[in-house]
C-alpha cells in the first residue's frame, strides 16, 4: 500500500472515532423529570447559617416534628444568650430581662419571630416554627 493511502484511511478512522464521540456526549444529559427533581433537592442549600460555637451542639436539627422549647434553645439559642454575645441579654440573669418582660410577651415573641437589632430573625433557626419559638423564650423566660 501507498504512503497517501494510508494515510487517507487512517485520517478516516479517526474522524469516524471523533464523530462517535460526540454523538455519545448528547444522550448523556437527558435526565427524566423524577431525577431532576431528585438532583436539584440534593443541591438545594440547607437553608441554616450554623455558627461555628453551635456545630458540635447541633445534631443536624430535622424539620420535621416539632422540638421542645428546650431543644430549640440549647441548639440554636444559646450562643448568644449564654455568654451575652453582640449584647444579647444574658439567659438567667435577670436584671437583663426585667426591661424585656414588661414590654410583653407578645413583643418578646414578636422580636424572636422577626429579630431586633442585633437579634437575628429566628435567632438563626431558620426552620423554627413560630411555636418553636415561643417555647424557646418560655424556656429562656424561665430560667
Ligand atoms: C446571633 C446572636 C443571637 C442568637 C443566635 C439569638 N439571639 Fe436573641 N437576642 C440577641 C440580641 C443581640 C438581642 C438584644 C436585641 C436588642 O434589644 O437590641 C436579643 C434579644 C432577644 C429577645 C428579647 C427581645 C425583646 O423584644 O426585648 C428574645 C425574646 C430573644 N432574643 C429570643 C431568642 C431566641 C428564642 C433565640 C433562639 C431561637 C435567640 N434569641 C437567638 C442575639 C441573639
Amino acid at each position: 500500500m501507498k504512503p497517501a493511502k494510508l494515510m487517507a484511511i487512517s485520517s478516516a478512522f479517526i474522524v469516524a472515532l471523533v464523530l462517535g464521540a460526540c454523538s455519545g456526549e448528547k444522550e448523556e444529559v437527558e435526565l427524566s423529570d423524577q431525577q431532576e427533581s431528585a438532583m436539584v433537592e440534593r443541591l438545594a442549600p440547607d437553608g441554616e447559617v450554623a455558627l461555628a460555637s453551635e456545630v458540635s451542639a447541633a445534631p443536624a436539627a430535622s424539620s420535621g416534628g416539632s422540638r421542645s422549647g428546650e431543644e430549640v434553645y440549647n441548639t440554636k439559642c444559646t450562643a448568644c444568650h449564654a455568654t451575652g454575645a453582640a449584647g444579647a441579654p444574658k439567659t438567667g440573669v435577670a436584671d437583663d430581662w426585667t426591661d424585656r418582660i414588661a414590654k410583653g410577651m407578645d413583643v418578646l415573641y414578636a422580636s424572636a419571630i422577626s429579630g431586633l437589632n442585633g437579634m437575628p430573625p429566628k435567632g438563626l433557626c431558620m426552620d423554627c416554627s413560630d411555636d418553636e419559638l415561643k417555647a424557646a423564650v418560655d424556656h429562656m423566660l424561665a430560667q
